[in-house]
C-alpha cells in the first residue's frame, strides 16, 4: 500500500507513524538519485507555496524554494516586513486569506501556536519551518542523512550536546518515532521541556528507542552521531552572553570527538557559530556529515511537498 499524505500538515514529526516517515525518507532518497541523474519529476507544475518567515533563514528558505521549483511549482517568499503576522493582520485572517491564493505554507515562526493557528484557520496544508518549540524539517533531514550513513536507526544512540532547543525536541520526537536512541546532553537549568521528555517517551515505547536528558557529559562517550546547534537561537540574542558562561565544556571538538564510536559522524543544522558549540575543525573534519545533512534538507522537503501538496 502506498503511503498517503496528501491535504497533512507537518508540525510536529510526533503526528506521523514510522512507516509514515520511512515512506518520505524513501521518496527522499529516490527524488536525491534522479536530481544525480538530472531527471525532474515536474509533478506540482501550477502550484505555490508560500513561505511566510518571521525569522531569518538561508537553507530552510533556499530548500523549500529550489524545491518547489524542481516539481514544477512556484515559491512566494514572504518576509517579516510584508505581512507582519499577528501584528498588521490577525493570523486567522492571514491564513484564511492565503488559502484562496497558494496550495500549501510553509512558516517560520516565533511561538508555536502561530503555526498551530494557520492550521486552524488555513485550508491548505502547513508546514513547520521552523517555531520556537520544534524544528521538523531539520529532523527529517538529520533522519536522511543517518540513514545514508548507516543504513538503519535501531541500534544507534545520537548524542545532542548543547541547548535544549527546537532542533534538540525535534530530535527526540524523531528519533522515538523512527527508532533511533537520542540523548540531550545540556548544561543544568537547559534541558528540553519535560512535556517533549515524555512525549518522546511514550513514542519510543512503540519503536524502542532510548531517550535520555542529562547533564552528564560523559554520555557524549561512545556515541554514533554527535550532533550541536547554537547555544543562543533566533529570539535570544539579549541572552546570548550569559549562556556562553553556562555552556563552558559543552564544545563538540575533537577530544569530544575522540571519545565518541570511532565510526561517529557530527551533525549540526547550521548556522554555526564556531569556537562556541562547534570548531571549525570538526565541521569540516573527515567525520562530518554537516554538509550532506545541509544538502538533505532540499531532498526531504521536496518529498514531503510531494506527497502533502
Ligand atoms: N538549519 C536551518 O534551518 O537553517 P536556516 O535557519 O538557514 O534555514
Ligand atoms: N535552534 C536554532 C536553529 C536554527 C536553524 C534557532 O532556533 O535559531
Amino acid at each position: 500500500m502506498t503511503t498517503d499524505l496528501k491535504g497533512r500538515s507537518f508540525l510536529t514529526l510526533a503526528d506521523f507513524t514510522a512507516e509514515e516517515i520511512t515512506a518520505v525518507l524513501e521518496a527522499a532518497a529516490e527524488l536525491k538519485r534522479e536530481r544525480a541523474a538530472g531527471m525532474r519529476r515536474e509533478t506540482h507544475v501550477g502550484k505555490t507555496l508560500a513561505l511566510l518567515f518571521q525569522k531569518p533563514s538561508l537553507r530552510t528558505r533556499v530548500s523549500f524554494d529550489v524545491a518547489m521549483h524542481e516539481l514544477g511549482g512556484d515559491a512566494l517568499y514572504l518576509g517579516p516586513e510584508e505581512v507582519g503576522v499577528g501584528k498588521r493582520e490577525s493570523i486567522a485572517d492571514v491564513a484564511t486569506v492565503l488559502s484562496r491564493y497558494v496550495h500549501g505554507v510553509a512558516a517560520r515562526v516565533f511561538g508555536h501556536e502561530i503555526v498551530e493557528s494557520l492550521v486552524e484557520y488555513g485550508t491548505v496544508p502547513v508546514i513547520n519551518g521552523l517555531s520556537d518549540l520544534l524544528h521538523p524539517c531539520q529532523v527529517l533531514a538529520d533522519l536522511m542523512t543517518v540513514h545514508e550513513r548507516f543504513g538503519k536507526f535501531e541500534g544507534l544512540t545520537l548524542v545532542y550536546v548543547g541547548d535544549g532547543n527546537n532542533v534538540a525536541n525535534s530530535l527526540m520526537l524523531g528519533g522515538a518515532v523512527v527508532g533511533l536512541n537520542v540523548t540531550v546532553v545540556t548544561p543544568a537549568g537547559f534541558e528540553p521541556p519535560a512535556e517533549i521528555i515524555s512525549r518522546a517517551r511514550k513514542l519510543a515505547r512503540r519503536s524502542g528507542a532510548k531517550v535520555a536528558a542529562t547533564n552528564d557529559l560523559s554520555a557524549a562517550n561512545g556515541a554514533d552521531v554527535l550532533y550541536t546547534d547554537v547555544w543562543a537561537s533566533m529570539g535570544q540574542e539579549d541572552v546570548a552572553a550569559r549562556k556562553k558562561e553556562a555552556f563552558r565544556g559543552f564544545t563538540v571538538d575533537a577530544e569530544m570527538l575522540a571519545a565518541a564510536a570511532p565510526h561517529a559522524i557530527v551533525l549540526h543544522c547550521l548556522p554555526a557559530h564556531y569556537g562556541e558549540e562547534i570548531t571549525e575543525d570538526v565541521a569540516r573534519g573527515p567525520q562530518s556529515a554537516i554538509w550532506d545533512e545541509a544538502e538533505n534538507r532540499l531532498h526531504a522537503q521536496k518529498a514531503l511537498l510531494a506527497m502533502l501538496l
